[in-house]
């Protein structure tokens, strides 16, 4: 056996990159579809996750970066930018360090996951926290972009689209076929609009003989796509995807349209029940944002909108060590502190509930 390559070097006769393009790699990708017989067993689907914590920098963001910055780097850029949530700026600082180029981004203060921040101030990037939302971080880098000498790496820029599709290429070449039902999180919907682009270039291809209908679900008070309307103040604790003016809005509906799917909201408390029935009953740990492909999952399920016997792909896009201090607490809010016990085997047994065989 061989080592997994990275996504460029796996498929790059299926992206858009030449013997120019130098490829800057951390050997992202080819990351576990996982079966869910918990999740099997609760919706009569056969149920599957696509694990994108399994990422190098623990999210599905690195599939977009080692397109984007080994594109930037082609065309000679010194320093990228961009706007994040806290996934997208851990990837850029982690592969524009590797490429030994410079990474600017812009969080939203106060507003991003704890090993996100530490990710992007590891990798050396230069981290400015705006006093804003993710929305007004994403306007100021589009700003920053068109006049000054940084090449932008979120999803507006169509790079990452093309390297996040590549997710879908390893789901049909492990289900030899696509799936019935793909479901992820919405934020600003570039990921949703790479799955759709993926299965329907392997359609054109003759690699399967249906697109999956493409369900994607946004934290209630974030859903822009659900709404019809822009949301000014968004809000939920999955801040991954606290964003209320997607990038790739129209992109999304078009998606939507193609796929005969479906945008839904789940509010927070469902998406932390969701959140420990994946960690608790599959052993899968993801982030909050996460968890709402399984949340969403259960709502379609109890509507009857999963059909028996089907199969569904559910991509959990980032690791639960990223922001993984929703696992202590239980879901009336308390917190969880683990018992203490003295150093005595027969106290512990006690503690335990064991009695000698
Ligand atoms: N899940 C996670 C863990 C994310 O970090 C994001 C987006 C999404 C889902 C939504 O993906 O935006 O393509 O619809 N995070 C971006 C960031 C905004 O800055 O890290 P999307």
């Amino acid at each position: 056996s061989r080592q997994w390559r990275g996504v460029l070097n796996e498929y790059r006769d299926r992206l858009d990159i030449t013997d120019a393009t130098p490829v800057v790699t951390l050997g992202e990708g080819g990351t576990p579809l996982l079966p869910a017989p918990a999740l099997s067993a609760r919706t009569g689907a056969t149920v599957w996750v696509k694990y994108e914590g399994m990422n190098p920098t623990g999210s599905f963001k690195d599939r977009g970066m080692t397109m984007a910055i080994s594109k930037a780097v082609e065309h000679g850029a010194k320093a990228v930018i961009c706007a994040s949530t806290g996934n997208t700026s851990a990837s850029a600082a982690a592969y524009a360090t590797h490429a030994g180029i410079k990474a600017v981004v812009l969080v939203p203060e106060g507003k991003i996951a704890m090993g996100k921040l530490s990710q992007a101030i590891a990798h050396n990037a230069e981290l400015l926290q705006v006093q804003g939302n993710f929305d007004d971080c994403l306007d100021i880098a589009r700003d920053l972009s068109a006049n000054y000498p940084v090449h932008l790496v979120n999803s507006v820029n169509p790079d990452r689209i093309n390297g996040q599709k590549t997710a879908a290429f390893e789901v049909v070449e492990v289900l030899e076929d696509a799936p019935d039902i793909h479901i992820l999180p919405v934020g600003n919907a570039g990921n949703y609009t790479a799955y759709t682009r993926g299965y329907t270039e392997e359609l054109e291809r003759g690699a399967t003989t249906k697109l999956p209908r493409m369900f994607g679900f946004q934290a209630a008070g974030s859903a822009p796509l659900v709404l019809g309307h822009v949301v000014k103040h968004p809000e939920t604790i999955a801040s991954a995807i606290r964003i209320g003016n997607p990038a790739s809005w129209d992109l999304a509906l078009a998606a939507r349209e193609a796929t005969d799917g479906y945008f839904g909201a789940i509010d927070d408390e469902r998406i932390l029940e969701a959140y420990r029935i994946l960690a608790g009953e599959v052993g899968i740990f993801v982030e909050p944002a996460s968890a709402i492909s399984v949340a969403g999952l259960l709502e379609r399920a109890d509507a009857g909108e999963i059909p028996k016997g089907s199969t569904v792909v559910l991509t959990v896009t980032g690791h639960g060590l990223k922001d993984p201090q929703w696992a202590l607490r239980t879901a009336d809010g308390s917190e969880i502190a683990p018992t203490i016990v003295p150093v005595d085997t027969a106290e512990i047994a006690g503690v335990l509930g064991l009695s000698k065989a």
